[in-house]
């Protein structure tokens, strides 16, 4: 609440959509008219990103006439924190009064279907990372000790973003997302063992930020941009961040568009 409370006076409107930027794809900050950034270590109680291209602030004003929330850089658990400090900003932006959630991240490419710049809207997840960010005493104001994740990422939304690929001529994939502790990148043999546990995609957020919104009543919407096929699927192949980080750049202007054009229909 004191967080949340930082942030509204902070700020000109309650923002109605909350957006995370992954990896590589922080530029699409800079579509958002009338902005004002506040870094994360400004608000009480919040943790700062670490992670290579991610800004750690807060940058908010208008996406297409709808007055957004954007993180520019997320929190991640290989850095350190634990999976609830990774959820907390979702709670904050709840707190606020943000009505929906749109996240961004990269990912690896599982299924052999896929190639390196694809967009994935993702219909599902696996936590693998073994952590849960609601572990520990839970807040019934805020939702149930148990709730149900068998709608985590909005049906509605996912049409949303099918339609909005549709007319800007972006094919989108659609599929499983896994989610990893890190920060190493995955071995071949976890890659074919993800596959045959039904994962077209692999990478290291996002599952804590969902299970958070999830809880606490957020529908979520979710692109996860291939920027690598996945370790072992192409002979020889080495990946790195450097490449992760260049594909998102190169792709953030097709990735922004589609959550330019979902945010005015919200
Ligand atoms: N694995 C995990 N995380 C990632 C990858 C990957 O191959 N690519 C981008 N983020």
């Amino acid at each position: 609440q004191e967080s949340a409370a930082y942030l509204r006076e902070s700020l000109p409107q309650i923002p109605r959509v909350g957006i995370i930027l992954g990896s590589g794809l922080g530029s699409i900050a800079s579509e958002i008219n009338d902005s004002i950034s506040l870094p994360y270590a400004s608000v009480p109680y919040m943790r700062t990103s670490t992670a290579p291209g991610h800004s750690g602030r807060f940058v908010c004003g208008t996406l297409n006439g709808v007055y957004v929330i954007c993180m520019q850089g997320r929190l991640h658990a290989y850095e350190g924190y634990s999976a609830s400090d990774v959820a907390y900003p979702i709670q904050v932006m709840k707190e606020l009064g943000i009505e929906a959630l749109i996240l961004t991240n990269a990912s690896g490419g599982i299924n052999t279907s896929y190639a390196v710049g694809d967009i994935m809207v993702i219909s599902d997840h696996i936590n693998f990372t073994g952590l849960n960010p609601l572990v520990g005493p839970n807040d019934d104001e805020v939702g149930p000790r148990s709730h149900d994740m068998s709608h985590a990422y909005s049906p509605r939304l996912r049409e949303l973003a099918k339609q909005a690929a549709y007319q800007q001529g972006i094919h989108l994939q659609e599929g499983v997302y896994i989610g990893c502790l890190g920060p190493s990148f995955e071995t071949p043999a976890e890659i074919r063992a993800f596959r045959i546990l039904g994962a077209d995609a692999v990478g290291m957020s996002t599952v804590f930020e969902v299970i958070a919104a999830t809880h606490c009543g957020l529908p979520v919407l979710a692109f996860s941009l291939i920027t690598n096929m996945a370790a072992g699927i192409v002979a020889d192949d080495t990946i790195t961040m450097e490449e992760v980080a260049d594909i998102g750049g190169r792709k953030a202007v097709q990735v922004c568009a589609l959550v330019r054009d979902i945010v005015g229909e919200l």
